[in-house]
């Protein structure tokens, strides 16, 4: 895939920067040519021809162009940053917003520091190639064809033999970054696997340190570490070959231009003054080529990290609104599943074959075994995920023909493990509505049963919950989860085990807010407790991706053999043992 039309399409816009760059650069390369093109008469004609009035205005010129070039120097950083700055932004940006829209599917199947080290890493590089890849590379061009036209213009048996050390030059430069390149690449690697074992074992340190895996852990990322310092090593020691053996060569071209160049002025063909510039310009010649060879590693670089960019940019999301949706403002609230069957992979299906009739306002609680089904179900409801097989319908409409947006904003859910962001409790409630009215928020915390606790905290509803909200206990995070939906007022309430990670007594009091919750809307609420859902107006029992009963408490505990009622007597058997 050849991604430099792409990549010119993000510097396209910020063009007059580009040219104020390249402008720049090219006045700075001139610039920097003055003082060797002015040694020729300030020796020969100056210096030898005694004219001091010349002297005077060479030295002036010299100035002039010193100041020029300082002027230029500053400019095209300027440009040259603010230009590699909006495209890194831009294409941040773009890559971010692109990631929000991908589907569930997606997430799965990468690892977060992966798709972490594309938006940071790979980005980043981006800015090389314009500081390097584009400005240098126009830049030094013409440098080398100035030079070595000016060079041959003087002398061109003796630049003839100056360009000789290029030759090993651009080879050695080419091999050399080969080498380095696999050996940046392999440290690259090191560091992305020792950022996931950063964030696997930070994230779960409690488990690490409970089960005493703190050697373990460590060795694995010692290992990783010991990689990386020998990659780091192996770039080292490359270097430390490279760089000498290229002052080697600038110094070999500096030796032949004193040598034949001086026996040139002996036999008086060369001028002092012509010797003295013709060394200026080599001086100034090998660094652009060296540059020059390094370009196309460079390129190479750009190209795998612009590839990996685009591949995340040019996945479109599984999940989304058709050309024209349907637009569903005002939504009922009845759910249909009309012979829905779902997997998430080829193999095998979660859901098989399923229908189910879910009328406005109704209670229906929805229990079953673990790994049953629900909350694959639920997740088909609010379209994380599109149906294999059948269609899932609300207020009538098949959810694929409706417009996402419209479809998600009257939905709310309160997930199986809540989660919290970074930032206040206030925020955390509010984050459905974030400009709802502080009263509203409290409200809200009311009817979770969350008020009472908030306001024992040190800053009450400004207290800082800590990342994923690790600063709360379980059940705490659980009422804010339950809050953020109050205050969403959906039209559809779906409870993913939204009472599990309560104690009993809470439990009522969640229960009574979450009935108060319930008045008016659909409501779905799943269930391992199932005296939660006693009081539902249908119980729907999954097992292994079916419905297998479907009734009211009282009709299905008369079930001979039935799951619910299995269940049910299971669940009050342990409950009396544990009273005892
Ligand atoms: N993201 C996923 N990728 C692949 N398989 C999955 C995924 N999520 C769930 N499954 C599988 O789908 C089946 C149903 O899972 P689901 O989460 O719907 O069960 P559940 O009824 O909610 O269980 P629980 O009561 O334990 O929450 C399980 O066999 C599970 O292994
Ligand atoms: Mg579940």
């Amino acid at each position: 895939m050849n991604i430099y039309p792409r990549l010119f399409d993000e510097i396209r816009p910020h063009w007059k920067l580009l040219v104020g760059s390249l402008g720049f650069s090219v006045l700075m390369a001139a610039m920097e040519m003055v003082p060797a093109s002015l040694t020729r008469p300030l020796i020969d004609d100056a210096i030898y021809g005694k004219d001091w009035p010349l002297l005077k205005m060479l030295a002036m010129s010299l100035m002039v162009a010193l100041i020029f070039r300082t002027i230029s120097h500053w400019a095209r950083m300027i440009f040259t940053g603010l230009l590699a700055h909006r495209v890194l932004y831009q294409v941040r940006t773009k890559l971010y917003e692109h990631l929000q829209s991908l589907s569930l599917s997606f997430y799965q199947n990468k690892r977060t520091g992966q798709i972490m080290s594309r938006v940071t890493n790979d980005v980043a590089v981006l800015e090389q190639f314009i500081v390097e890849g584009i400005r240098e590379s126009a830049v030094n061009v013409l440098r080398v064809v100035i030079i070595v036209a000016i060079l041959f213009h003087t002398n061109w048996q003796l630049t003839l033999l100056t360009l000789i050390p290029t030759v090993p030059l651009i080879w050695f430069t080419r091999l050399f970054q080969k080498r380095i390149g696999v050996s940046y690449r392999q440290m690259r690697r090191r560091l992305a696997d020792m950022n996931s074992i950063l964030s696997d074992t930070i994230g779960g340190i409690r488990v690490v340190q409970i089960f005493g895996q703190e050697e373990f852990e460590a060795e694995k990322f010692r290992t990783k570490g010991r990689e990386f310092a020998a990659a780091g090593n192996a770039t080292q020691s490359m270097q430390a070959l490279y760089m000498p053996s290229v002052a080697l060569a600038f110094g070999a071209g500096q030796v032949i231009v004193w040598l034949y160049g001086g026996h040139e002025v002996l036999q008086n063909r060369l001028s002092p003054g012509a010797l003295v510039m013709f060394s200026g310009y080599v001086s100034q010649f090998y660094a652009p080529v060296q540059t020059l060879a390094n370009s196309a590693n460079l390129f190479a670089n750009t190209s795998a990290s612009a590839e990996r960019i685009y591949e995340i940019l040019d996945t479109e999301p599984d999940i989304r609104s058709q050309e024209e949706p349907k637009p569903m403002p005002e939504m009922q609230g009845s759910i249909d599943l009309e012979n829905v069957s779902f997997g998430y992979d080829s193999s095998e299906n979660s859901i098989e074959g399923l229908n189910l009739h879910i009328e406005p306002g109704q209670m229906v609680g929805l229990v079953g075994p673990s790994g049953s089904g629900k909350s694959t179900l639920v997740s088909l409801i609010t379209r994380f995920y599109d149906v294999k097989d059948g269609a899932v319908k609300i207020d009538g409409h098949d959810i694929r023909e409706v417009d996402l947006k419209d479809l998600r904003s009257n939905i709310s859910v309160v997930p199986q493990e809540a989660y919290l962001f970074h930032g206040t409790i206030r925020d955390n409630i509010a984050y459905g509505r974030p400009d709802a009215p502080f009263e509203d928020v409290m409200e809200a915390a009311r009817g979770a049963n969350a008020h009472d606790f908030i306001m024992r905290l040190s800053d009450g509803y400004d207290t800082h919950v800590g990342e994923r909200g690790t600063k709360l206990s379980g059940g705490e995070r659980q009422r804010i989860s339950i809050a953020r939906a109050i205050l969403d007022n959906p039209r559809i309430l779906i409870l993913d085990e939204a009472t599990s990670a309560v104690d009993t007594e809470s439990e009522v009091a969640i229960q009574t807010a979450l009935d108060r919750l319930m008045l008016g809307r659909t409501t779905l609420a799943i269930a391992h407790r199932l005296s939660t859902v006693k009081n539902a107006d249908k119980l729907v029992v999954m097992e292994q991706g079916r419905i297998v009963e479907e009734g009211t408490h009282d009709e299905l505990i008369t079930l001979e053999d039935g799951l619910y009622k299995r269940l049910v007597e299971m669940q009050t058997k342990l409950g009396s043992e544990e009273a005892e």
